[in-house]
């Protein structure tokens, strides 16, 4: 491997999720002083698949530490389109860019990516299987709305076995002592073999499944939403079979804690009912723009650059 990027969230320790929490939180607090740490540099986001908020989000991420922004939002735009592979598409784009964020319908392939270039390759999803910038967000999310990482009960409900950001949401939350997990899904749903017993059982996180949105309700410090993942079904059948398993609505949150907080991803279908967004918590709106100031701190990070001397190692 050389010059790291960012592929799975496994890679970084709680100290350096911390660290970039720190930056992410000063960012916040002292924009003005992270305007031009980027100067010079270019950040290429190469997205083989449909994006909004993660691309966007890399994009003025760049664009506010002063650097910019190229690269392409399609594969049907690339040269993937005549054939062209992963890794040829990689080394050329290192020749234009200095930081790549990509995002790609296989598993696997930022990692190769980043096999072949001596610039940092950041996964911006990768099929079923990875999101870890996503887990930036929500990391900073949960810290900030309910002070702590540490002592939670946290809700993943929908899709968990093909939603990506679940995935990677574990394997970070696992690193915070006294965390539990209540696995909220349909049986074909469920989160999957490889979670539960090289991220859970091996670092002895206790956890529940469930199919009852409404049982686990009033037990959780964190509800965290997902779509279920059309895209990754094998046949429209199942899809629509299971598709309407779990529909938030303000009624099923009466019997939530107060200070409960619903994130989610993003992009929503129907699981959040939109009456639930003015509920103060409701968090996934702010947990968009958090995920601006993580992938801030991480483009630093990635790019060995240094603001306030220290804080990103
Ligand atoms: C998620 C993704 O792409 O995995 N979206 C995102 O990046 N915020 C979730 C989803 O598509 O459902």
């Amino acid at each position: 491997m050389k010059t790291k990027g960012l592929i799975d969230i496994a890679e970084l320790t709680a100290d350096e999720l911390d660290d970039l929490m720190t930056v992410a939180e000063d960012i916040i607090a002292n924009p003005a002083d992270y305007a031009e740490a980027c100067h010079g540099k270019k950040i290429a986001t190469l997205f083989y698949e449909p994006s909004t908020r993660t691309r966007l989000s890399f994009e003025s991420a760049m664009l506010e530490l002063g650097g910019s922004v190229l690269g392409f939002s399609s594969a049907s735009s690339a040269s993937v389109s005549k054939g062209e592979s992963v890794a040829d598409t990689a080394r050329t784009v290192e020749c234009f860019a200095d930081v790549i964020a990509m995002r790609h319908p296989k598993e696997g392939a930022p990692l190769v990516a980043q096999m072949h270039v001596n610039i940092p390759v950041i996964n911006a999803g990768d099929g079923g299987h990875n999101h870890p910038t996503q887990t930036l967000a929500d990391l900073l999310t949960i810290k900030r709305e309910l002070g702590r990482l540490d002592n939670l009960v946290i809700g993943c409900c929908g899709d968990l076995k093909f939603g990506r950001t679940v995935h990677s949401l574990v394997t970070a939350m696992s690193r915070y002592p006294g965390v539990r997990f209540i696995f909220i899904s349909p049986d074909e749903l469920r989160v999957p073999e490889h979670v539960r017993t090289e991220v859970l059982d091996r670092n002895g996180i206790p956890y529940e499944e469930t199919t009852s949105l409404e049982e686990a309700m009033s037990k959780l410090d964190v509800l965290y939403m997902t779509r279920v993942q059309k895209e990754r079904f094998f046949n429209e059948a199942d899809y629509l079979r299971l598709k309407d398993s779990y529909i938030l609505t303000p009624d099923k949150l009466k019997t939530a804690k107060p200070e409960m907080r619903v994130l989610h991803p993003l992009p929503r279908v129907n699981e959040i009912s939109v009456d639930v967004d003015e509920d103060p918590r409701a968090a996934y709106f702010r947990q968009v723009k958090n995920g601006k100031f993580m992938r801030m701190a991480l483009i630093l990070k990635v790019l060995g650059i240094s603001v306030k001397g220290g804080n990103v190692k």
